[in-house]
């Protein structure tokens, strides 16, 4: 999947911009602030339509207007050429195209348009609670399979009416009902997500190797409840409690991760290069994951490159992107200089975009 041409009006602080993307590396340079990553998240709201780092499209409009327009020209590996629009507006909602025809569900759009991107903020995957987790995994298995978007929005849907019926009523003919239904989708998430991490696994075993040229060794491994019973079970083993806490205290909306290095936790024991270097061999592993079931080679975004890598890792991981298995790449980096150096000695093709005040050039 490569991004042709991008139209963004009144997105964050780009007022109007439209340019025309490289299906290699595509590089964005420009001062803290001056709209690199508001570019990648852009791309990233055409795929899975919404923000990767805000939680309201309306933080997404200009300060001071009441819609944002963002749309791409796609162009699929098999050469298919895809228009996507999404648009939001304080009044009117968010609407979603594709090939100019409205989606009856937005959640439909999910996991056509594959993306992963790597940035900052994703040391709140180690650093936050378990919540931050789950969100990134669902967001991510949602791409590779638009059924648990819509089990996860079940489940979730049938958990919030039970939190409420909780509060009010300890009828427990009505709660077994509730059960029935958390048990049938929760299972349902719990046994995707089970298949995907331990897809993932190896996978990100081996980039981590990569990187970090088997200095270290990594694991990644899922937590649940359901790991020993099932949800059926634990719900009823849990009723007492959820009557005394009024709120539902099991299952998969109690799901984690746990990423160890070396053995030990990865967010008391890793530097800061170690979290860097998990969190991109996951999202690399993540990336196999979606090019292997779309067939399709996502997006790849890698917001702020340097960060926090020293000048070795960022080299192999560019030796290792802008290898066959990968696609197009859209990088920012703050320094010009820096990133044009370790492109040029790597031999690689790119186009460079200036980015300043919102104002994007190539
Ligand atoms: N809704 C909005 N309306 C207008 N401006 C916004 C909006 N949301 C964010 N901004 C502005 O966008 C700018 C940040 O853009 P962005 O995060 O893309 O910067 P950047 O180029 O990635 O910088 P850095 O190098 O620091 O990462 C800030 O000046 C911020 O005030
Ligand atoms: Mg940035």
């Amino acid at each position: 999947m490569r991004l042709r041409k991008l139209l963004l009006i009144n997105f964050k602080n780009i007022h109007q911009t439209e340019i025309a993307l490289s299906d290699g590396i595509n590089c964005f340079v420009g001062d803290n602030g001056a709209g690199k990553t508001n570019v990648l998240d852009a791309i990233h709201y055409l795929s899975m339509s919404k923000s990767a780092f805000t939680m309201t499209d309306g933080q997404s409009v200009s300060h001071g207007e009441d819609f944002f327009v963002t749309e791409g020209s796609y162009v699929t590996d098999n050469e298919r050429v895809e228009l996507v629009n999404c648009s939001f507006s304080k009044r009117g909602g968010k609407i979603i195209k594709r090939n100019g025809k409205e989606y009856d569900r937005i959640a439909d759009h999910v996991g056509n348009f594959p993306v992963v991107i790597v940035s900052p903020r994703d040391t709140d995957l180690i650093t936050d609670a378990a919540e931050e987790r789950r969100r990134y995994l669902n967001g991510f298995i949602s791409q590779l399979d638009n059924a648990y978007l819509q089990s996860m929005m079940r489940y979730n849907a049938v958990l919030a009416e039970r939190n409420v019926f909780l509060k009010r009523s300890s009828d427990e003919s009505m709660l077994q009902i509730y059960d029935i239904q958390l048990d049938e989708h929760g299972t349902r998430v719990y046994e995707q997500r089970k298949r995907v991490i331990e897809r993932m696994q190896p996978l990100v075993a081996e980039y981590y190797g990569f990187l970090a040229e088997d200095r270290e060794q990594v694991e990644m491994i899922y937590r649940s409840e359901l790991d020993s019973l099932s949800l059926r079970d634990i719900l009823l083993q849990s009723r007492e409690r959820d009557l005394v806490n009024q709120f539902t205290t099991s299952g998969v909306h109690r799901d984690d991760l746990v990423f160890k290095i070396g053995g030990y936790p990865l967010k008391k024991y890793g530097s800061q290069g170690q979290q860097k270097s998990f969190l991109i061999a996951l999202k690399l592993a993540q990336y196999r994951l979606l090019a292997e079931q779309t067939g399709e080679k996502p997006i790849l975004l890698l917001d702020d490159l340097f960060d926090k890598l020293d000048m070795r890792r960022v080299e192999r991981l560019l030796g290792l992107v802008s290898g066959d298995d990968f696609g197009q790449i859209c990088i920012t980096d703050c320094n010009k200089v820096r990133l044009e150096s370790i492109l040029k000695s790597a031999g690689k093709e790119y186009v460079l975009f200036t980015v300043d005040g919102g104002e994007i050039k190539r």
